[in-house]
């Protein structure tokens, strides 16, 4: 891993800096909007920190819409996400009102701060889903970490909001060093559309045939898959309490 680098935002301006706040279309005017919108967010540090890397620098994570940093905000070390300059999305509000929801049913990093370019967030620290399995092959264990997973999933379901991107997750899932999952990116979710977050991680745990599922299995030993639709199908009818612990039980004892 590249060493950290903790930059002050008045010296933001400065490249390769600048050209993260503007990612991938480097301009000096939009640079400096942006760090007067940080200011006003409180920000008075980003810290180029983690696995991965762009123009050279740590950063915690990439996607299309945005580059995630950890960021310093009264003393507090937090998550920033900036909105990339090539995002289909004209602002981050969709994704702080989706988190905010998320984040009223106990789900998801809490959510600090919400503007056009950027969201301040609790910063998760840990391994992403499939690298966490790799490391595990206790049983107990991983039936407590992924079980509280499908809870959370639940718990969305609930909340009425559909992540959108849990049937392939290897980087929307985080665990924590206590075992504690972390649901990221909720810059697809919508409250509109029917809600499926239990089916899709479920299938992406236990059916999908790959490397996540088959590690699941290597350590689980082999799934009922009639057991686990029926229980699924149960689930869809009834959200309940004892039908998501039917679920969880099919899909993980
Ligand atoms: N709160 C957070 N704490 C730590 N890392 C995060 C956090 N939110 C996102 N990340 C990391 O940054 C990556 C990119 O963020 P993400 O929200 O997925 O962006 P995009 O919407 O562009 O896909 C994620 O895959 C994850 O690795
Ligand atoms: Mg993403």
């Amino acid at each position: 891993m590249k060493e950290s680098v903790i930059e002050p935002l008045e010296g933001l301006v400065k490249e390769p800096y600048a050209s993260i706040l503007c990612y991938p279309q480097p301009s000096e005017c939009e640079a400096q909007s942006r760090i007067r919108e940080l200011e006003m967010h409180g920000v008075t540090a980003i810290e180029f920190t983690g696995k991965g890397n762009i123009l050279n620098l740590p950063v915690l994570g990439k996607g299309n819409v945005g580059i995630v940093v950890a960021a310093y905000r009264y003393g507090q070390r937090l998550a920033l996400k900036i909105r990339r300059m090539d995002a289909d999305r004209a602002d981050l509000f969709h994704e702080a009102k989706m988190l905010t929801m998320a984040n009223a049913a106990g789900v998801g990093p809490a959510l600090v701060e919400a503007g056009k370019n950027f969201l301040l967030m609790q910063l998760v620290e840990g391994d992403f889903l499939p690298e966490w399995l790799q490391a595990t092959s206790d049983k107990t264990i991983m039936r407590q970490v992924l079980g509280e997973l499908i809870e959370e999933c639940w718990k969305l379901d609930l909340a009425g909001v559909d992540h959108g991107e849990l049937s392939k997750a290897p980087k929307h899932v985080i665990i924590d060093v206590y075992g504690q999952p972390w649901i990221v990116d909720f810059e697809t979710s919508s409250e509109k559309r029917k809600t499926a977050n239990v089916a899709a991680i479920c299938q992406y745990l236990l059916m999908s045939g790959g490397p996540v599922s088959k590690r699941a299995v290597e350590i689980l030993g082999d799934r009922d898959r009639d057991g686990i639709v029926k229980a699924l199908r149960h689930y869809k009818k009834e959200k309940t309490r004892d039908s998501i612990d039917q679920l969880i039980q099919a899909c993980l004892y």
